[in-house]
């Protein structure tokens, strides 16, 4: 966040954490994988609030069943109906309140530059505020699934080749993992979409001083067969300032089966979720397809870091 006054536990980009930070949430959900009923008391006493603007079904659900499973409670909204944003009032006043009534704040909001604002609003009572996604900015907790993901299966988060298909403009999950992998050293991005949806530029500046190797590929039929990782990403239609644009690429970058029997038996195949056509159920049969498990591995990371920065004092968490 650039503001070094800022308590270290706030987490609202992944560009902010230290390698070794990422690596010790790795370690640590690893640990609650294996045993989770190790935890069952950590945040007991402790409360979470979920303060959420915009719709979610895994980030929410998955950091409430984090907080549960380590015996904490949460509170919170899932819209602005029903809250007093409806009479107008401000995201400030709102985490303000939250403040006062939890322990940690979990916050999912449409615009840029909220997570931020929110960060330095809580930071005054000392309640720190964990991003669940920031407009198409970033998605740090999604990145940090993704990562522990993309490590359980192949072992290691360097000289990999990762193929990202679909909307890559507005998606704020490849943003983050773009940004959390190049924390690692040398990996082969393939990125693969309709010309209007490409990486952003800023991201793709920011990049060109790390190690990614970030090659653009007309087709998935080009790469498919060098491919580690395909992370696939649905088209966000909420995000497309033209309508048009999207009636114009629906469908036109769909994961087909005939194309994964081209692919390396190690292949693994990630998403996000929730995704609309661009993986047919077909798919969901082949070993390679991991989104679901990926989506599980939600629950065992932000176990890990609701643990970290929740019992951790004050500044130190993000190392
Ligand atoms: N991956 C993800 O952020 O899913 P939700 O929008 O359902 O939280």
């Amino acid at each position: 966040m650039n503001d070094s006054n800022l308590d270290k536990r706030h987490i609202i980009r992944i560009r902010d954490m230290s390698e070794e930070f990422i690596q010790t949430i790795i370690d640590e959900t690893y640990q609650i994988k294996n045993h989770p009923n190790d935890f069952n008391d950590v945040l007991k006493g402790k409360i979470l609030a979920l303060a959420f603007w915009e719709p979610s079904t895994r980030t929410r659900l998955s950091f409430e069943s984090a907080m549960l499973r380590l015996g904490g409670q949460t509170m919170g909204f899932s819209s602005q109906s029903g809250t007093s944003i409806e009479k107008g009032e401000s995201l400030s006043d709102t985490i303000t309140m939250l403040a006062s009534y939890a322990h940690c704040i979990v916050l999912r909001h449409p615009k840029r530059g909220s997570g931020v604002l929110a960060a330095k609003v809580a930071d005054k009572y000392g309640v720190p505020v964990i991003s669940g996604g920031s407009g198409s900015q970033e998605h740090p907790t999604q990145a940090l699934l993704d990562i522990f993901t993309i490590h359980e299966y192949h072992k290691r988060l360097s000289g990999l080749k990762l193929g990202i298909m679909g909307d890559l403009r507005y998606s704020r999950t490849i943003s983050s993992l773009l940004y959390g992998l190049s924390k690692f050293g040398k990996n082969e991005i393939y990125s693969i979409s309709h010309p209007s949806l490409g990486l952003q530029e800023e991201l793709l500046f920011d990049l060109s001083e790390t190690q990614l190797e970030i090659t653009t590929s007309a087709s998935l039929t080009d790469v498919i067969a060098d491919l580690d990782v395909l992370y696939v990403t649905r088209l966000q239609k909420e995000r497309f300032p033209d309508p048009m644009l999207y009636n114009k690429v629906k469908g036109a970058y769909q994961v087909q089966l005939e194309m994964i029997r081209l692919a390396k038996d190690d292949l693994i195949i990630m998403h996000p979720l929730p995704r609309v056509d661009e993986i047919p159920y077909g798919v969901d049969r082949l070993p390679q397809a991991k989104y679901f498990e990926q989506a599980k591995n939600g629950v065992y990371t932000r176990m890990a870091l609701l643990k970290r920065i929740i019992t951790d004092s004050k500044q130190k968490a993000r190392g």
